[in-house]
């Protein structure tokens, strides 16, 4: 990759910073300690998770690309940096859930732990003010955001998604619970997978520990204070990087 110079902040969000660089079709993407939860109720520096986020994202997006996904990702930088391509954010946060858990299980009477087959697909609007709303069709398509066939395409890329990361994490000892993608649009207009995926956008058990909480190994550990979460994100980065050893470099 040719080299390049960091330009402006172009966003800053609660987990990363974006900024231009002096090339058109790349933007670097800087991941931050911040830890947050409930809408940034709850916050904390947790030293060393946005290098470990980063570091994970960077092997799950060319795991993604290797089963033909398209991403934003171009190549890992820094240890807690990847380059990327400019793209416009739907903002429409894509969750599936393969087992019932989290704000499901509270707003529904389902029992944690309950598979679920097919997988549940829930989008969201993503806007903090107010409060990353569950979405209805009807909501969708009164907001304009997608035309049916982009809604569809991206339904499609989730799923796909979905069956990439479980059997990926599945070979490494890891059941994915859930998780929270977010795509968008690039130059020529095709929809890609965007933004990150991390323990703090999927929830991971460990498949060989049973005790419930003792198998975290994602965000909920910060939000259910179980401690231990640096820990258990490198856990996770040590069995990512068992199968995927070395991303491409930027450098
Ligand atoms: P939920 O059960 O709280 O709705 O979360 C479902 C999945 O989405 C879980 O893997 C965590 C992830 N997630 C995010 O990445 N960002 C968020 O803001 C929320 C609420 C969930
Ligand atoms: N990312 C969200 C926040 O910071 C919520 C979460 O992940 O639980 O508020």
């Amino acid at each position: 990759m040719t080299a390049y110079t960091l330009g402006s902040l172009l966003y800053e969000g609660k987990a990363k910073r974006v900024y231009a660089t002096d090339q058109n079709d790349l933007v670097a993407v800087e991941y931050k300690d911040d830890a947050t939860a409930f809408n940034a109720l709850k916050k904390a520096q947790l030293a060393g998770k946005g290098e470990l986020n980063c570091q994970i994202s960077a092997r799950l997006f060319e795991l993604l690309e290797r089963d033909g996904i398209p991403t934003h990702y171009r190549a890992l930088q820094e240890p807690n940096w990847m380059l990327v391509r400019p793209i416009r954010i739907v903002p429409v946060e894509v969750v599936i859930r393969n087992i019932a858990f989290g704000s499901l299980c509270k707003q529904m009477p389902i029992e944690p732990g309950t598979p679920l087959d097919p997988p549940l697909l829930d989008l969201y609007y993503k806007d903090d003010a107010y409060g990353d709303p569950l979405l209805t069709d009807a909501r969708l398509e009164r907001l304009g955001l997608l035309t049916p066939e982009q809604r569809q395409e991206l339904e499609r890329l989730a799923g796909a998604v979905n069956t990439s990361l479980l059997r990926f994490f599945a070979g490494i000892g890891l059941q994915l619970v859930d998780f929270k993608i977010e795509l968008g649009f690039s130059s020529d207009g095709a929809l890609v997978v965007a933004d990150e995926i991390s323990p703090d956008t999927c929830r991971l058990w460990d498949l060989q520990v049973s005790d419930a909480s003792d198998r975290i190994l994602d965000k909920d550990r910060f939000r259910q204070d179980l401690g231990g979460v640096v820990e258990a994100y490198g856990e996770v980065l040590k069995r990512v990087q068992g199968a995927c050893p070395q991303p491409r470099s930027g450098r």
